[in-house]
């Protein structure tokens, strides 16, 4: 038996060797930058997190985060999530997992929360258990979790010729793209909206210095009536949403969502519009690939020439 030492990441400080040990077995599928890894842990739940040394070298790690923010999200009071989790291969299948996964549900269990899940956290890396780790869903399973619907990221590559714009469908409406002067007037549409995650976002992205022109909006006038967020190529990694976390795979890869269209302009193709008018907007900017994340619409983002990239799974654990 392997003599294992368990520590929270408040007392680990070489949290490099975390992303590290990922990416030497995922990196190829998964990359995980220095500066996402530090972005997305921004939020984690230092206590709660742990890892496993042997003799201090790290064997395995999971990351876990309860919601500490004023702003409300529905169900995020009484729900945790496992951000990553992850026992280097030489050293599974001798309980590690277990006791990392048990150390959790532990601190979970005590703060009352009800919902465990596997990635969907705020600043996420996966929206599910990858369909990849295909042979970890068993293992969840078997720990109580159960797996009750897919989700998937899609993909559209861009081939530089002139048929890869998409043409609009309502004349009626204006798109453009956001500049700082629409700061207030895009977080009121979505606030009415969208009042959650999305809002949250929206509101992070200035926080953190966005200057808009992340965000494509359609206009009936003078009124938003849709909003896609889009990621560049050159965005900064704070300013990023889900979209663009694999983007180190690619040679310039940009990204759409979330995205939405106020209620009363629903079912006038300007849910159509909207995406096509991000996508047209990456391609001038010269995306290689197009991601939309996070996502089951995909007869509706088909016809726009987008296809399944990467499939997971919902795992969730009710306590
Ligand atoms: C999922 C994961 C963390 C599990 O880690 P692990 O250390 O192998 O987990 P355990 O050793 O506790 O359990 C693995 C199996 O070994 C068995 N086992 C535990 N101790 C054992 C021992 N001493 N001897 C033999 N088998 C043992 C367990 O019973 C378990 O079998 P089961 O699945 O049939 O119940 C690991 O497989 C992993 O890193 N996967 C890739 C990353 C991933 O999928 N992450 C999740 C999303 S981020």
């Amino acid at each position: 038996m392997i003599n294992m030492k368990y520590v929270t990441l408040n007392d680990y400080c070489a949290k490099n060797k975390m992303y590290e040990a990922w990416n030497a077995e995922y990196g190829p599928i998964f990359p995980i930058s220095k500066e996402l890894f530090e972005r997305n842990l921004s939020n984690a739940s230092m206590s709660a997190s742990y890892v496993a040394l042997e003799n201090d070298d790290l064997v395995g790690f999971i990351i876990c985060k309860f919601w500490n923010d004023k702003f409300y999200i529905d169900l995020y009071d009484e729900s945790a999530w496992i951000s990553l989790f992850y026992v280097k291969e030489c050293y599974r299948k001798q309980g590690v997992g277990s006791e990392l996964l048990e150390r959790v549900e532990y601190e979970t269990k005590k703060l009352r929360k009800k919902h465990l899940y596997i990635g969907k956290d705020y600043l996420n890396f996966f929206p599910g258990l990858p369909v990849d780790l295909k042979s970890s869903a068993a293992w969840f399973e078997k720990r109580g979790f159960t797996r009750p619907y897919d989700t998937y990221d899609l993909i559209r590559t861009i081939k530089l010729d002139s048929l890869d714009k998409i043409p609009l469908r309502n004349q009626n409406i204006n798109y453009r793209v956001c500049n700082i002067n629409d700061k207030d007037k895009l977080i009121n549409f979505v606030k009415e909206n969208w009042p959650g995650r999305w809002l949250k976002e929206t509101i992070d992205y200035f926080d953190n210095g966005g200057t808009g022109k992340e965000y494509v909006i359609g206009l009936d006038k003078e009124t938003i009536c849709a909003f896609a967020k889009i990621g560049l190529p050159t965005t900064d990694t704070s300013l990023i949403s889900y979209s663009l976390t694999w983007r180190n795979r690619f040679a310039a890869l940009g990204g759409i969502g979330p995205l939405g269209v106020g209620l009363p302009y629903r079912k006038k193709n300007i849910g159509f519009d909207i995406v096509a008018f991000a996508t047209n907007t990456l391609i001038d900017n010269k995306v290689s690939d197009i991601i939309i994340d996070w996502t089951g619409l995909l007869d509706f983002y088909r016809r726009l020439g987008y296809e399944v990239f990467k499939s997971y799974f919902y795992m969730t654990k009710e306590l």
